[in-house]
């Protein structure tokens, strides 16, 4: 069933609330993407959003609360957390923060004793403060593939899967939160997303960086290739070729244009915003066009372009994972723990 929750908010949060109580997996919108939520202390019902994803159990989901107080109940914040908690929750920033013990069973955080929280924005947040309890809530795609920013993205993914989809309209930011582990001399990077890094550094007085690769905790989002589309995916293009799909922003004409398949521009006043929020439903669109090859202009590092240039990168990188990469993953996780 879908339930629009922009003409109906009150009925759409009823819905949600039965189900969720009764332990089903729903999809909720976020500011950021479409989430495939279900409460997270709900053993079976966390389980449930691993088998409807096809999503590795040692991936550990984010758990989103609707106030500073239900999140105080999962995990505790550290002096930096709270500050940046206090300017940019509710909103597109998922914090990793030492867990409360024995508050969450481990499927949702995949056994390890931290946990990744977000406090989200809209209608999300008011389902959560209506239900009471924090909602696990990944991306509401399969696996390895591009999130879902509409409704009607999330009923092509999963079909009958799912048995309620709330449907509040496309996503505004559209692509996932940033995901930021604060460390004693520094602040983490764990996925660039929503939220700038620019405003984090600022806000903290801290500096953002790449997060020590060797004690990481290797999940499929920081996995090579994660967000593809069907189609391949050139990064950096100058020039297009005859029968690609472009996608580009601005007002330059590219050489090759005339003769290219088709060109979608995102943003024709040359808005990263823009571009980051119509990503995801573009390269749907060329992928149900047919598209074999999408070739992409440069986009550049700064605010959301370092998102946007992260989900290309693994748009555009190898679709199969060697068995040493898997090997390495499983490795590294038992380490981590
Ligand atoms: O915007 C978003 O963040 C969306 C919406 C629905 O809120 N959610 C989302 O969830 O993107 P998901 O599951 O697709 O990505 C969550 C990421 C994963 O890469 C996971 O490995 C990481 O968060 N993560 C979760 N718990 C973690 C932890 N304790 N330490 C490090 N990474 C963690
Ligand atoms: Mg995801």
């Amino acid at each position: 069933m879908i339930i629009d929750v922009a003409a109906d908010p009150a009925a759409g949060i009823t819905s949600a609330v039965e189900a969720l109580g009764r332990g089903d997996v729903i999809a909720v919108p976020t500011e950021t993407v479409y989430g495939l939520a279900a409460d997270a202390t709900n053993e079976a019902a966390v389980s449930q959003i691993f088998d409807i994803k096809r999503r590795p159990g040692f991936n550990p989901l984010i758990c989103h609360c609707s106030d500073l107080e239900m999140v105080s109940e999962f995990a505790t914040l550290d002096p930096v957390s709270l500050r940046l908690a206090d300017r940019f929750w509710p909103g597109p920033m998922t914090l990793v923060l030492n867990s409360n013990p024995g508050r969450l069973p481990s499927v949702t955080t995949a056994g390890l004793t931290t946990v990744a929280i977000r406090i989200p924005m809209g209608f999300s947040n008011g389902l959560i403060r209506s239900y009471g309890r924090p909602l696990a809530a990944p991306s509401a795609n399969i696996s390895g593939r591009v999130s879902a920013t509409t409704a009607a993205h999330v009923e092509s993914e999963f079909g009958d899967g799912v048995p309620l989809i709330l449907d509040g309209g496309p996503t505004k930011i559209g692509v996932e939160s940033t995901i930021l582990r604060v460390r004693e001399n520094g602040i983490e990077l764990l996925r660039p997303g929503g939220l700038p890094i620019e405003l984090v550094e600022h806000a903290a007085g801290l500096q953002v960086s790449a997060p020590n690769l060797s004690r990481k905790v290797l999940a499929p989002g920081m996995l090579t290739s994660h967000y593809a589309p069907r189609a391949m995916v050139r990064l950096n293009a100058t020039r297009v070729e005859p029968g690609e799909t472009l996608l580009k922003f601005g007002d330059a004409i590219l050489p090759g244009e005339g003769a290219c398949a088709r060109v979608f521009n995102l943003s024709p006043e040359g808005g990263l915003e823009e571009f980051a929020a119509k990503l995801y439903a573009t390269l749907k669109e060329a992928d149900d066009a047919g598209a074999e090859s999408i070739a992409i202009v440069p986009i550049p590092d700064e605010g959301l372009g370092l998102a946007i240039n992260d989900r290309l990168r693994r748009a555009a990188a190898p679709r199969t994972l060697t068995l040493g990469e898997l090997e390495q993953a499983a490795v590294r996780n038992k380490e981590a723990r």
